[in-house]
């Protein structure tokens, strides 16, 4: 137990010094579950893989869950593209305060979208999903190189 607590501990240290060494390559591995977690949800709300009120509730809960990580590995210092891993950030990024809006917004519609998908009425949920993407996509148009 105490062994294994220990390794946890190890592991989690080691991922955080990564993370710090490297945190364009920390943002890019949280985006590839947003991509994996939105997509499942996606194909949901078009029924591509048949609904299931439970399992949406949990992605949506993931999803608001990751929603809060992204933005902390964004220093400045990898502001000037010059990093250990390429990157596709806008320099914008650390220049304009609508950054910080583009955040909240995403934060909001994401909390949102967890309320809704706990109702279950699948109508409201593919409202409140497009309403998501919607602030990904306004992101990345303002932020991201294509
Ligand atoms: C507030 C801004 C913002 C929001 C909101 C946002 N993204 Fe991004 N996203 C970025 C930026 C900036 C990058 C580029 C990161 C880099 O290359 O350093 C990115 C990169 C990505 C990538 C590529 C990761 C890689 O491996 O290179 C994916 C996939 C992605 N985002 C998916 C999403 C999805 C899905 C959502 C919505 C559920 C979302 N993003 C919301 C800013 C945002």
């Amino acid at each position: 137990m105490k062994k294994t607590l220990l390794l946890a501990t190890l592991a989690s240290l080691l991922a955080s010094q990564v993370f710090a060494a490297d945190p364009v390559k920390a943002r890019k591995e949280v985006f590839k579950q947003y991509k994996q977690t939105f997509g499942q949800m996606g194909k949901m709300t078009k029924g591509s893989t048949p609904f299931n009120k439970d399992d949406f509730a949990k992605l949506a809960a993931h999803l608001d869950a990751l929603a809060q990580q992204p933005w902390q590995y964004f220093p400045v210092s990898t502001a000037t593209g010059k990093t250990a891993s390429e990157t596709d950030a806008k320099p914008e990024i650390w220049s304009k305060a609508d950054w910080k809006k583009a955040i909240d917004t995403h934060k909001a519609e994401t909390a949102k979208l967890k309320q809704t998908a706990a109702s279950g009425d699948l109508g409201a949920i593919k409202v409140q999903f497009a309403a998501v993407q919607k602030t990904c996509k306004a992101c990345h148009d303002s932020f991201r190189k294509d």
